[in-house]
């Protein structure tokens, strides 16, 4: 995985744009890979779902916790990548007040398919999801690799150690 470039794909996000008025001012807005990675360093969480147990009391709050310190190294931002769409992620974030984390929706699975980490979960009734993993990544190639062990599908655990934000932390 080391030295592999990220898959080119574009995320359909959803940005708040006021100009559109009305209870919901979003609009579409499409983000490609190279919109998120390149000429930068950042770090990249992937998980099996929004809202999930381990993934909102853990993963995604320890990461925002200790956002100040990844800076501190050199880590320009900080992604959380789930597949899922656009509306769920901007809630999950809303709920977790991110403020150092931004969320990006892989609902169709494409970047999660192209970094080899797209699993069946259809044993939760989830469909196809992310593998927890979690990465360096400088310009768009991965330069350090954090994968939880025992990847499968339809996996009966769900592993988490390796991708913790502490983990990472110690590591790079
Ligand atoms: C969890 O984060 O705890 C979780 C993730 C996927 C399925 C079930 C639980």
């Amino acid at each position: 995985m080391i030295g592999r470039q990220v898959p080119d794909v574009t995320f359909k996000t959803r940005v708040r744009d006021d100009s559109v008025g009305g209870p919901n001012p979003f609009r579409w807005e499409d983000k490609t890979s190279s919109d998120y990675f390149g000429g930068k360093k950042v770090v990249v969480f992937s998980l099996p779902g929004a809202f999930t147990p381990t993934c909102s009391t853990y993963q995604l709050p320890d990461f925002e916790k200790l956002a100040p310190e990844f800076k501190a190294k050199g880590v320009d931002d900080i992604y959380c990548i789930s597949v899922n769409d656009a509306f769920v992620m901007n809630q999950w974030a809303k709920s977790q007040n991110l403020q150092n984390i931004q969320v990006i929706p892989d609902g169709s699975g494409k970047f999660t398919r192209g970094m080899d980490m797209l699993v069946d979960k259809d044993n939760l009734g989830f469909g196809h999801r992310s593998w927890r993993y979690a990465a360096l990544i400088e310009d768009g190639k991965v330069t350090k690799w954090f994968e939880e062990p025992g990847r499968t599908d339809n996996c009966a655990d769900d592993p988490y150690g390796e991708s913790s934000p502490q983990n990472v932390l110690a590591q790079i």
